[in-house]
């Protein structure tokens, strides 16, 4: 990834970090005991690992696509978590996913997407990026484990996104919905945005 200019990285994997301040918020919402098994499915530059460290959580494992990211952290796999072939269950699985929506996709995200089953069952070219994150996630929570992401809210409203909530509410159950609307979460984006913590 060294030859691609930084802008155009951001664009293509969706990189915009959360602050520090909402990944602690966040991870305060999270109901875990100090052995929980946590998973941060694209971590980025490493907000929530290296807080999650620094409250004394060390079963943490990380996925990121951008190998020039996180790399003070031993514990990130830098492969795609769309298709990572991963045997575990998770108490708590938790960050901010990548939004890209399905026409800004690169080719071989799409490409990728399209050999992966939850995509093909409950999602359409209408459909976010950020879907494949949700849906996979909650396939890898154990019994009670719980789901805390902050993304944008159009999953919440929109009709090409039924089946996802269908999903949603078939494999778990919400426990908090938070709405940032347009309060100015991320640098130099506006987005209305909302956390959940689903169980
Ligand atoms: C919105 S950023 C958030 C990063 C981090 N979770 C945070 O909260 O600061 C999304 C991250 O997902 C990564 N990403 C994009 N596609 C990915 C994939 N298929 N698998 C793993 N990580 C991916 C991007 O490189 C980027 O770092």
């Amino acid at each position: 990834m060294k030859s691609a200019g930084k802008q155009q990285v951001k664009n293509k994997f969706g990189q915009y970090f959360t602050p520090k301040i909402v990944a602690d918020f966040m991870i305060g919402l999270a109901d875990i005991l100090p052995n929980s098994k946590i998973l941060e499915p694209s971590c980025g530059e490493g907000v929530f690992l290296d807080l999650l460290q620094k409250k004394g959580y060390s079963d943490i494992t990380a996925y990121e696509i951008d190998d020039d990211l996180a790399k003070d952290f031993s514990n990130v796999h830098y492969e795609s978590f769309v298709n990572a072939n991963i045997k575990e269950a998770y108490d708590l699985i938790i960050g901010n996913p990548p939004y890209i929506r399905w026409k800004n996709l690169e080719d071989n995200l799409k490409q990728e997407l399209s050999t992966n089953p939850l995509w093909n069952k409950y999602c359409n070219s209408l459909c976010d990026y950020l879907y494949i994150f949700i849906l996979k996630s909650i396939e890898l929570l154990n019994e009670n484990g719980q789901l805390i992401f902050i993304c944008p809210e159009y999953w919440m409203n929109t009709t090409h996104s039924v089946s996802l909530r269908n999903y949603m509410v078939e494999h778990g159950y919400f426990e908090e919905i938070y709405h940032f609307n347009e309060t100015p979460i991320f640098e130099k984006v506006t987005v209305s945005s909302n956390y959940f913590n689903a169980a």
